[in-house]
């Protein structure tokens, strides 16, 4: 196969103006800077991936144990550790550039103000295709409310992020409210490019020996295979309720479940826990989406985006 033969032109995307290869991507917090995978798959082939989410300053993150083996999933309360927006710049980009992926590089701080100075950061970054912006952190200003949680909130860090961004700005929805739709409406209305969804899902798990959480910060996030019908049906109903482009995200393991999002709606899709216990998934899922077009005659990817049949 030459290198022209690279990319399946079929299952090309594009998400505000930004081409994707392919609609594959690993998922923030999982896939380190994409670096950490360069020689486990090949990147050139991925359609693209977000980085760990990234704040102003470095942050250490949580005390241990920060991860948790649960039925069908994990938990996990890893606390937002990274190298800073300043060091992801200088040190990850300069290597990231080299290849033929999509970089899009996750955002997040614990103030309106922090998340403007790391986007300030990273306009500075050349290569990086567009940023997503984790609003599923406690805002430490406003008494610890989660803006994720908020229409209001949301709206407005979504309308100054915007302004600041020089970039397509992605912002990735918390499923932990009763009514996702209201986010989406309020987000999309505020100017973000792209919606994706969903992070995870607050958890809690028990040592009943030790009558202790088993993660040391008490609570974390839910995400694996156990998820996946709760994102499917979030993308659902989002995809119903905005005109802007989704990316689905939860649970996502073989190209089979890539599908179920790809047909709610999702233009493309992220990969995360599924790396875990198969570094190489992506590579798989991507082959089995070529698999699925040719074998249905599929000659346009993008032709399946939100075919769903619902009569
Ligand atoms: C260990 C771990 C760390 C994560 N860190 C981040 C993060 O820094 N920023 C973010 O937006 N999402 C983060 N996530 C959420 C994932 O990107 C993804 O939304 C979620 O895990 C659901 O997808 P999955 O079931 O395929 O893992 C993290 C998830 C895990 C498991």
């Amino acid at each position: 196969m030459t290198e022209a033969t690279h990319h399946d032109a079929s299952l090309a995307v594009e998400i505000a103006g930004i081409r994707f290869n392919n609609p594959v991507l690993g998922a923030s917090g999982t896939f380190g800077y994409g670096l950490e995978f360069a020689e486990l798959i090949d990147l050139n082939r991925l359609g693209g991936f977000a980085t760990k989410g990234l704040s102003a300053r470095p942050l250490p993150g949580n005390q241990p144990p920060r991860i948790v083996e649960t039925h069908g999933g994990m938990l996990n309360a890893i606390g937002l550790q990274n190298i800073g927006a300043r060091a992801f710049v200088e040190q990850k980009l300069p290597l990231l550039r080299g290849y033929d992926t999509r970089i899009i590089a996750n955002v997040f701080g614990y103030s309106d103000d922090e998340y403007l100075e790391a986007i300030a950061m990273l306009n500075d970054g050349e290569g990086i295709d567009a940023y997503e912006l984790n609003i599923s952190c406690p805002n430490v200003k406003e008494g610890g409310i989660v803006i994720g949680n908020s229409p209001v909130a949301a709206a407005r860090l979504t309308e100054k992020a915007r302004r600041a961004s020089t970039r397509p700005l992605i912002v990735k929805l918390s499923p932990n409210v009763t009514d996702v739709t209201l986010l989406a409406r309020a987000i999309a209305s505020a100017g973000a490019d792209c919606l994706s969804l969903i992070n995870t899902i607050v958890g809690m798990s028990i040592d009943v020996n030790t009558r202790r959480p088993r993660l040391s910060y008490g609570t974390g996030g839910l995400s694996g295979p156990a998820v996946r019908p709760i994102a499917v049906r979030m993308v659902y109903e989002v995809a119903n309720a905005v005109d802007v482009p989704l990316i689905g995200i939860g649970g996502i393991g073989s190209a089979m479940d890539a599908l179920e999002f790809i047909l709610a709606g999702a233009t493309a899709i992220q990969i995360g826990t599924a790396n875990y216990y198969d570094p190489t998934v992506t590579m798989k899922v991507i082959d089995g989406l070529s698999a699925h077009c040719q074998n249905n005659n599929i000659d346009s990817f993008p032709s399946l985006i939100g075919s769903l049949k619902t009569s």
